[in-house]
This record gives structure tokens, sequence and C-alpha cells, in this order.
């Protein structure tokens, strides 16, 4: 068994953060926005945060402490020990380091392009071309017209099983030390410049005020769309990394004696911080300054994440080369600080399964799962194209979160039972935690998950619809150019095949989390309790 622990409270809160706080608060979070109406977007996302996401927090910190107590520093024999040992629930567990696996898989990738930019905007490879032109150079990127990404990706899967493999307090936490202070510094940078903006300065067409507008004028009708309710679930949860695993991984290596209430609440409300207050202040006043809502709009519609690589390089262009290269290292810098403190994050429960279960070392866990990383990783770079990195963000990256977060909290509120979960919650508290929360967990976050999670089931854009690959088989029928349609054929392929990929790596997992349970059984093993 691994007996680590953090170094320091700031340490921890500053790692937690940093798992929560990443290319979601800044890439998803605005796109999410403006796709979904901007001020319709934040009265149910705030909502969500407040009913779902506080909850799941306070869920997660005390199930991993309670874990850590018995030795256990991954989901599936956390959740054996909540559940007082009833061997399915060790199943429910696969899924955290099934989605951290498989989200690491993509999110390394999209955290190398974050690098390859921060290294051409000091380069100043953007100078001189147009924004036609400069958006151009993302979709060659992402087509791997050259070697670049393949070699900043392998670059960013080295850097990542480098820092894992100096464990808990002398890689993650230093990373997170460094990482976040130097992201909220650029953050500020880079919001006041967005705030500021002025139109008809630098060739802005708005100020910046105009995308702040349409991201803060609340607008109450949306409150009755669906759609909308479930996006900002979904993006509740992808910032927050609940539903994940990585957040009771990294609490099972709390003290006993430490808090996890305060400890939770601080490192939520900094994501919510920066995702809210710096996140909506820099991509969307920036673009919505130089393109206006409407094109804004427009260009989220075919994948909000690009949005950043293809617009803001060539909008900082327009302020002259030092502040655009400064500009481009600040922003692309930012993404990558918020990138690696998450990903990180994702590869602690997969190291803390193995070490635990298998007695391994640290230095081969973190290289075994910077193999599996790349792997998988493998065919989201290769067939991006094909929609393969859009499937696992699906799958793994929205609807497993949300199936796991169901899951946990009915086994937390109900299995373990809600006087026993308050229990854990509120000992050693640093704070009051306001009694509501009590109900919220037992009766509103289950319900309104259940609720979530029915309500994607159906529906045109729907896991139902989604599995039967109902958007591919409309655009073949609307495609009428024989090449288009044989794409659109292959893509269909690459999309089942990566669904399979998936399911084997889920099923991959379960397997050896039997082996680790028959070993257990075999070896009477019995748990060394923590009371530190
Ligand atoms: N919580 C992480 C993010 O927002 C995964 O990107």
């Amino acid at each position: 068994m691994s007996k680590e622990n953090w170094g320091s409270r700031v340490g921890l809160v500053l790692a937690m953060a940093g798992n929560a706080v990443g290319l979601g608060n800044f890439l998803r979070f605005p796109a999410q926005a403006i796709q979904n109406g901007g001020g319709a977007f934040i009265i149910p996302y705030l909502t969500c945060f407040l009913l779902m996401g506080l909850p799941l927090l306070f869920v997660e910190w005390s199930m991993g402490r309670y874990g850590g107590k018995y030795g256990d520093h991954s989901t599936p024999f956390i959740l054996h020990n909540v559940s007082g040992g009833r061997s399915l629930w060790k199943y429910v567990g696969v899924f955290g380091i099934f989605t951290n696996l498989a989200v690491a898989a993509y999110y390394c990738y999209l955290e190398s392009w974050t690098l390859a930019y921060v290294w051409r905007s000091v380069s100043g490879a953007f100078a001189g071309y147009d924004s036609a032109a400069v958006s151009q150079m993302f979709t060659d990127y992402v087509s791997l017209g050259t070697s670049e990404p393949i070699v900043f990706w392998i670059i960013c899967l080295l850097l990542n099983t480098w820092i894992l493999s100096r464990g808990l307090a002398g890689g993650v936490e230093v990373a997170a030390k460094v990482g976040m202070p130097l992201l909220i510094l650029f953050g500020i940078f880079l919001a006041i410049r967005g705030i500021t903006l002025k139109e008809g300065v630098d060739g802005a067409i708005y100020p910046g005020t105009e995308g702040l507008n349409f991201l803060w004028t609340p607008r109450f009708d949306s409150i009755w769309d669906f759609k909308v309710w479930l996006a900002a679930a979904g993006q509740v949860f992808f910032t927050l990394s609940v539903g994940m695993g990585s957040i009771q991984c990294y609490a099972s290596y709390l003290r006993q004696r430490d808090d996890v209430a305060l400890n939770a609440m601080s490192a939520g409300w900094m994501n919510e911080f920066v995702e809210v207050v710096l996140g909506a202040a820099i991509l969307i006043p920036i673009s919505v300054g130089y393109l206006g809502v409407e094109r804004v709009i427009e260009m989220t519609q075919t994948g909000g994440l690009g949005l950043g690589f293809r617009t803001l390089p060539y909008l900082f262009q327009q302020w002259g080369p030092i502040l655009a290269a400064l500009a481009g290292m600040a922003w692309f810098g930012l993404l990558f600080f918020a990138g690696i403190t998450s990903s990180l994050a994702m590869g602690t429960p997969v190291m803390g399964f193995l070490r635990d279960e298998f007695g391994w070392k640290r230095e081969h866990a973190a290289w075994v799962f910077g193999g599996l990383t790349l792997l998988l990783g493998a065919p989201t770079v290769f067939f991006f194209q094909y929609g393969v990195f859009d499937e696992y963000d699906y799958w793994a990256g929205s609807v497993s979160l949300v199936v796991f977060a169901m899951l946990e909290v009915i086994l937390f509120a109900w299995v373990f039972g809600m006087d026993n979960a308050w229990a854990e919650i509120t000992r050693n508290a640093d704070i009051r935690v306001p009694i509501i929360y009590k109900y919220i967990i037992k009766y509103i976050t289950p319900v309104i998950l259940i609720v979530v999670f029915l309500g994607s089931l159906s529906g045109d854009t729907g896991i139902l619809a989604k599995i039967a690959n109902k958007d591919i088989y409309a655009e073949i029928a609307k495609a009428t150019d024989p090449t288009k349609i044989a794409e659109l054929e292959k893509k269909r392929l690459f999309v089942n095949a990566s669904r399979w990929l998936l399911v084997a790596v889920f099923a991959l997992i379960a397997y050896m989390v039997w082996l680790a349970d028959r070993k257990r059984k075999r070896e009477g093993y019995i748990p060394v309790i923590r009371n530190d």
C-alpha cells in the first residue's frame, strides 16, 4: 500500500484547484455559453453548481478521505469500503479509473496543442497572416499536415509522466504551486485586455463589454429548455472534475485529522472564480469584440474547442508584434498550466490502483499511465478528423461523469446512510457546513442526477440517438457528393470502433478489479487503518 501524503494544505488546495481548473474553464465554458445562448446559460449553470457541483464536491472529498483511512486510493475499493463491503460497488468504481484514463487520452492531446501554440506565438509564426490563414493553420495542425503535433504530444506525455513519477508532494504539488499563480496572473492580464477592448481601436469593431453583456444578461426563458440544462450540468461536471474519480483519489491522501469541508469549498470556489470571472472575460469579449456575436456563434457550431486556437492568435496580432507575442504566450501558457494540472490528476487514480493492488513502484506506475495514455490517445490524434476525439469526449468526458456521480451519491447518501455521510463531511471541518446540504445531498442531488440522466437518454441529440448514429445518418442523407458520403461512412466506422475500444478498456479495468479482489481474498487482506 502506498503511504503518501500531501506536503502542505496550500499545496493540496492548489493541486485540487488545479485538478478542477482546466481547459474546461477557458475553452469549454465559453463555447458552451455561446452555443447555449449566452445569458440563457448562466442561470442553469449556477443552479447546477449549487445543487449538484458543491454537494458532489463534499461527497467526493469525504469518500476519498474515508477510503484513505483503509489505505485505498482509487474508486473501486473506496466504493467497496463505503458500501460496507458489498461486492457490486467495486465495479461501479471502475468508472473512476476508466474515465480518468479515457479523458486523459484525448485531453493530453488537447493540452499539447497549447504547448505548440506557445511556441508558435513566441516564434512569431502568426505574423503577417490574415484571419482565414490563422484559422487554416489550426485545421492543418489537427489534420497532421506536419509532424509538429506528434512531437508536442509526445513531449506533453513525457512531461506528465515525469511529474507523476516524482510523486504528490515532489511532483504534482510543485506543478500546482508554480502553474496556478502563473495561470491567474496571465488570466488577469488577458481579462483586463479583454474587458477594456475599445471599439475602433486596434481593429476591434465592438467594445469588450459587448461580449460580456451577451453572457451576463440573464434570459429567464431558458429555464424551460432541457437541452440548456443538460449542457449546464455537463459543464459543471467537467469543470469541477466531479464524477471522474480524481477528487476521491487526491482526497484519499489526506490525513484523517484533515478538514474536507473548507478544502472542498476553497478548491470549488477557486475554480468558479477562474471560470466565470477569468474564463468568461477572455475568449468571449475578445472574439466578440473583433468578430461580433453572430459570427462567434457560427464559429462555435462546428466545435467550440478550436475557437481559442483559430481566432485569438490572429486577434492578438492586431495589438502589435510584442504585445501579440506576450498575449499569445500568456493565453496558451495559461491553457497549458490549466491543462497539465488537470491531466496530472487523471494519472493519480490509475497509479493509485496499480500501486495499491499490485504493489507497483511509483515510477513504474507513472510510465504505465504514460504508455496507456499514448496507446489510447493515438486514435484521437491520428483519426481526429473522423470524430474519434469528440467521441471520447462524449462518452468519457460527459456521459460517464453523470452516470458515476449519480451512482456514487446514491451510495453515499442511501447505502452508507445520510447520517454517516454527514458525519464524514463535517468531521474535523474547519467551517460549519450549512445543514441544508444534508437534505440537498440526500434528496435533491440524486433526483436531479437521475432526471438529467434519464433526460439525456432520449431526444434527437440524446444518448440513444447517438448510439444509433442518427447524426451521421442525417448528414449522409443530406449529402449528394459521393466522396462526402464515403467520408461520412468512414466516420461512422471510426466512431463505432472507438466506442468498442472504450468498452474494451472498461471491461479490462473491471477484470483487473476482479483480479485485485481475488488477490486480496487469497492473501487474507486486512487493511491497516490510518488514524493520523
Ligand atoms: N476539470 C478539468 C477541466 O476543466 C478537467 O478541464
